[in-house]
């Protein structure tokens, strides 16, 4: 059975001394009955390796080049986070299509790159504010979602971790409420129905200003599988806090 899943995403926060006491808390703290990971940034791939070597906590990175190898200045190979022993990348962050210009279709190749190598891919998907009000959500889901389908089989569809993050919710401090959250994470178990092998094993992720005090309710959602967590993921207290709810809302499944 799948166990819920927290994803710390740094952005591009830290310095070696504080990443060094966050990585030495959390790997001490994080509860056993749930999956912790951080996602750091690229040049402390190496840190977050050897500051969790033998702990249950795992990491990753927040963007991945859609290509292998070659004359790509400034790229990051999927091939490359698995030499540092990463288990995720996060892609298609509303940061990354918003700010540096992501469309669907490359989001889409970079899960694949990232699928290729073995490592797994944390897709986010979500609506802005301007979308929801249009009462567009479903909509801009579908399309987001609809573009894997081109990239990515079945089989491999099935092996992806989905993170609903609401553009609105992102570091604003106004988490969406459990009946929005829900009402989205539902929908994305559905198509994934349709569309992936084992759909029912995809782990389904909530983000956007999820806190110690709203994250059991969020967690516990039937189709929540745990959270991708950024400004509070930087305060170790409050990351191991998370981590904990989410413990608390799989012994209540
Ligand atoms: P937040 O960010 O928790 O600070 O809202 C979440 C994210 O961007 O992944």
């Amino acid at each position: 059975m799948k166990s819920k899943l927290v994803v710390g995403n740094w952005k591009m926060n830290g310095d070696r001394v504080r990443n060094q006491a966050l990585l030495d808390k959390v790997s001490r703290h994080s509860p056993a009955q749930v999956e912790c990971a951080v996602c750091v940034p690229f040049p402390y791939l190496a840190q977050a390796q050897e500051a969790l070597a033998g702990s249950p906590v795992a990491f990753g990175a927040q963007d991945v080049s859609e290509f292998t190898e070659g004359a790509y200045t400034g790229e990051v190979s999927a091939g490359m986070l698995r030499d540092f022993a990463c288990r995720y990348a996060i892609v298609g962050h509303s940061e990354r299509r918003m700010l540096f210009g992501e469309d669907d279709a490359l989001v889409a190749r970079k899960a694949a790159a990232v699928l290729r190598v073995g490592l797994v891919p944390i897709v986010c998907v979500g609506e802005s504010l301007a979308e929801r009000e249009a009462g567009r959500v479903e909509a801009v889901l579908q399309r987001q979602l609809d573009a894997l389908v081109q990239h990515l089989a079945s089989d491999m569809l099935g092996q992806l971790v989905v993170a609903y993050e609401p553009v609105w919710a992102i570091g604003t401090g106004r988490a969406a409420s459990p009946e929005q959250v829900q009402a989205v994470l539902g929908f994305i178990r559905q198509w994934l129905r349709e569309h992936a092998d084992s759909a029912d094993e995809v782990r389904i992720l909530y983000g956007g200003s999820v806190k110690p005090d709203t994250a059991l309710e969020l967690f516990a959602l039937p189709d929540s599988d745990g959270g991708l967590i950024g400004g509070a993921s930087l305060v170790a207290d409050q990351f191991i806090e998370i981590c904990e709810a989410a413990a608390i809302a799989s012994q209540s499944e």
